[in-house]
């Protein structure tokens, strides 16, 4: 099981679903669940038409709301996007950054990537920060290549103690949305590199510390064995989010001994 120095993050990601009553229904309902005791960390991220609604459902809780992008800019003309102060003013404390739909459908690069971790820094956020392959890169071999590129990238700038806060989700793109989640052993493989890659970048101390999810069709019931390995830290989670009773179970995973 990860490392008990690292606490567990379970992130739903809802993506461009649900209206605002819906959204602030379904974060009710998770809230509710919730064991008592619970010792570690919940994310919730709705678009942004929904943060104030699911703010008011879920104030006085633990779970921390978090938007599903980020404008790097603090204000002007820039049609579209969300300051990071306007963020903090709906309710959010986090911010998904560099999502995979967000490198694809909308052309981010690993530069922009960048000026927006900076901006969630520099505005106080939790930056969640995704990397992964595409199934070409992965069938070419170039996983690892990829992965680096985007770390490198995405922490261009930034100084460790400043990078403090960032959780780094691992999310292969192949995986999203399509059923096929990856192994235990591909996603801790995966993992083992990003820290490596995190210690070159930065330090030991750095690298042993940083939460690493991992993130592409993590459902009910495979979540166990995935939380099972030891660099596995959390779950970024998109269509078993949507169900409460069904992250519930993610957020409330076991750990197995697999080997
Ligand atoms: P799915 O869980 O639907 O595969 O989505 C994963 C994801 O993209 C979370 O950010």
């Amino acid at each position: 099981m990860a490392s008990t120095k690292r606490i567990p993050m379970i992130a739903g990601n809802w993506k461009m679903h649900l209206n605002s009553k819906e959204a602030a229904d379904l974060a009710a309902a998770i809230r509710k669940g919730l064991d008592a005791d619970l010792k570690h960390e919940v994310l919730l991220a709705p678009t942004f038409t929904s943060l104030h609604a699911v703010k008011a459902a879920l104030a006085g809780s633990k779970i921390i709301l978090s938007s599903q992008d980020i404008a790097w800019e603090e204000k002007g003309a820039f049609t579209g996007a969300v300051a990071p102060s306007q963020l903090i003013d709906a309710g959010c404390t986090a911010a998904i950054i560099g999502h995979s739909e967000r490198r694809k459908v909308f052309l981010e690069t690993d530069e922009m990537i960048n000026k927006k971790l900076k901006a969630a820094i520099k505005a106080g956020l939790v930056p969640v920060l995704c990397i992964g392959e595409t199934l070409e890169e992965r069938e070419s071999q170039r996983t690892y290549r990829v992965l680096e590129t985007q770390l490198i990238g995405a922490f261009s700038g930034i100084t460790a103690a400043e990078a403090v806060k960032v959780v780094i989700a691992y999310e292969p793109v192949w995986a999203i949305g399509t059923g096929k989640t990856a192994t235990p052993d591909q996603a801790q493989d995966a993992h083992v590199f990003v820290r490596r890659q995190m210690e070159r970048v930065y330090n030991k101390a750095y690298a042993d510390a940083v939460r690493v999810l991992y993130g592409g069709s993590v459902k009910a019931d495979n979540v166990d064995e995935l939380m099972s390995q030891p660099d596995i830290d959390g779950a970024l989670v998109g269509g078993e989010s949507l169900k409460a009773d069904k992250f519930l179970r993610v957020i409330h995973f076991q750990t197995v001994l697999t080997r």
